[in-house]
C-alpha cells in the first residue's frame, strides 16, 4: 500500500515528488527515505483530535522510533512533547535545540547521569519506575533546591493482543510497578507524601505497541481510573496527570487493521471524559506517547538488489545490498513488510522471493514471501512502512555502513543523517 505522498510514475515509485530511482542516485544505497509532509499530517493529526474541552492533551512523540536532529527541529516547530528514555536521546534532544520543559524522560534503570542531565536541563517530566529510583531522586532534588515533577510509572496488567516482546503491561514485565502490588505501591505513596522535592503529578502506563484493539485501551482508562481514586482516596493525594502510552498499530501487510488516528483519538478522548463528567476521574491533563503511528508509514528504505538464488531446498533468494543492520524488525519479532520493485512498479508480480540481506546470519531474511517481477541486479526494492524501529536500532554487523536518513518533500529531498563512511566505523577504535 502507499502511503502519504507515494504514487507510482511511468512504472516508478516516486515519494515526495522524487523517484525511488534518482534517490538512489543522489544519495546512494541501502537508503532511508521519509515522507516529511506525512510526518507532519500524522503529528497535527494527533493535535487536532485527541484534544478535549474538560483537560488539556500533550502528544509525547516516542523518540525511540526515530530520532535524528531533524526530526528534533521538527518536533519542535510543530510544538509537539518529546518522549526521551536515554542520555544519547537526550542529547540529540538538546542538538536539536528542544524546549527540555516539554519533554518527558523514561527508562527502567535510570543512570545515575541520566537523573542528574534531567535535573540540569530542567526536563519537565520524569516518569519514576520504582522506589530505588524515586530515593536516588529525592536525594539529588533536595541536594539541588529543585522541585520536580514526575509521573509514576504503572503496570495497569491489560493485556493487548500484540508480539509477545512488545507487551508492557503483562504482570512480569520489567516496566513499573503493578498497580496490583498494594504493598509497594502504598511504599511509593509513602515516600512521595514525606517529602516535597518530587511531585507526583499522575501516573503513567504502557500497555504495549503494534495495538489494533481501541478496546484494550479502553479497558486500560478503567483499570487506571479505579486506580487513581483509590490512590487519592487512600493517600489524599491530588492526582492531575493520567499518561496512556503509545502502542498505536500501524498497516504493515495486508491482514494489519490499525484505527485511524482520528478515530482513536476520539474514542479515547470520549472515554475519559465520560469519566470527568460522571465525576469516576478528574483529570487536568492527558498525555500520549505514540510513536511508530507518526513515522512508521512515512518512512521507506530503498535498496539495491544483488544476485538472486535458487537453493536446492527450494526457496527463491532474492538478495539486497542491506539487511538486518538497517532493519532488526524482522529477525527480532517476525516483523512482516509489503515491498516492491520501485523501477518496475506496474510489471507482472510473476515471482515468489524470501528477500534475504547480506548479513552473515540465517535470520537476515527481511520479507520471508513476496510476489514481485522477476528481478534483475540493480533493480531498487523499495521495502514500506519501515520508518519506526529500523534506523533507531540499526547496526554496524559485519562493519556494514549504517545508511543515510534523506527527508523529502515538494521534490526536494534533503540528507538529515549522512551514509557511515570508514573513517566512522573506525572512529572509536584504539
Ligand atoms: C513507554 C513507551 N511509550 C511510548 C512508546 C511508543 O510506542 P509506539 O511506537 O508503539 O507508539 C513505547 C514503545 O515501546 C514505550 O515503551
Amino acid at each position: 500500500m502507499l502511503f502519504g505522498t507515494m504514487t507510482t510514475q511511468d512504472n516508478q515509485l516516486t515519494i515526495g515528488g522524487r523517484t525511488a530511482r534518482d534517490l538512489i542516485a543522489d544519495h546512494g544505497s541501502p537508503l532511508y527515505v521519509y515522507d516529511l509532509a506525512l510526518i507532519k499530517h500524522n503529528l497535527r493529526a494527533f493535535k487536532t483530535h485527541f484534544s478535549s474541552k474538560l483537560f488539556d492533551t500533550r502528544i509525547a512523540y516516542a523518540s525511540k522510533a526515530f530520532l535524528t536532529k531533524a526530526m528534533v527541529r521538527l518536533l519542535q516547530a510543530e510544538g509537539t512533547s518529546l518522549d526521551l528514555v536515554s542520555a544519547g536521546e537526550l542529547h540529540t534532544a538538546i542538538a536539536g535545540g528542544f524546549d527540555l520543559s516539554q519533554a518527558l524522560f523514561h527508562g527502567n534503570n535510570k543512570s545515575p547521569e541520566e537523573l542528574e542531565l534531567c535535573l540540569s536541563h530542567g526536563v519537565g517530566l520524569i516518569m519514576v519506575d520504582n522506589i530505588d529510583e524515586l530515593d536516588q531522586l529525592i536525594e539529588r532534588a533536595a541536594a539541588s533546591g529543585q522541585v520536580v515533577h514526575t509521573l509514576l510509572r504503572v503496570n495497569p496488567g491489560v493485556e493487548a493482543h500484540t508480539h509477545e516482546y512488545v507487551i508492557t503491561a503483562k504482570h512480569s514485565s520489567k516496566f513499573g510497578e503493578s498497580i496490583y502490588d498494594n504493598e509497594r505501591i502504598a511504599a511509593i505513596m509513602n515516600r512521595y507524601r514525606d517529602q516535597s522535592h518530587v511531585v507526583l503529578d499522575g501516573f503513567h502506563c504502557h500497555i504495549g505497541s503494534q495495538i489494533f484493539d481501541i478496546t484494550s485501551y479502553l479497558k486500560t482508562i478503567e483499570v487506571m481510573s479505579t486506580f487513581i481514586n483509590k490512590i487519592t482516596a487512600q493517600f489524599e493525594l491530588s492526582i492531575s496527570t493520567l499518561n496512556l502510552g503509545g502502542g498505536f498499530g500501524v498497516f504493515y501487510t495486508d491482514g494489519d487493521t490499525p484505527m485511524d488516528i482520528e478515530t482513536t483519538g476520539r474514542t479515547l478522548i470520549r472515554a475519559l471524559e465520560e469519566k470527568q463528567i460522571t465525576n469516576e476521574l478528574s483529570i487536568k491533563t492527558l498525555i500520549i506517547e505514540p510513536g511508530r503511528s507518526i513515522v512508521a508509514n512515512a518512512g521507506t528504505t530503498l535498496y539495491t538488489v544483488g544476485h538472486t538464488k535458487r537453493t536446492y531446498g527450494g526457496k527463491h533468494y532474492l538478495f539486497v545490498d542491506g539487511g538486518m543492520t538497517d532493519n532488526i524488525r524482522p529477525a527480532l519479532y517476525q516483523a512482516e513488510y509489503s515491498a516492491d520493485l520501485a523501477n518496475r512498479m506496474t510489471d507482472q508480480k510473476d515471482t515468489h522471493y524470501t528477500v534475504a540481506g547480506k548479513l552473515c546470519e540465517s535470520g537476515d531474511v527481511l520479507i520471508r514471501d513476496i510476489q514481485l517481477p522477476a528481478a534483475n541486479p540493480g533493480d531498487i526494492l523499495a521495502i514500506y512502512s519501515t520508518g519506526a524501529y529500523t534506523y533507531s536500532m540499526a547496526s554496524n554487523y559485519n562493519r556494514l555502513l549504517r545508511p543515510a536518513v534523506v527527508f523529502v518533500e515538494d521534490g526536494k529531498s534533503s540528507v538529515v543523517v549522512r551514509r557511515e563512511t570508514y573513517d566512522d566505523l573506525l572512529r572509536n577504535d584504539v
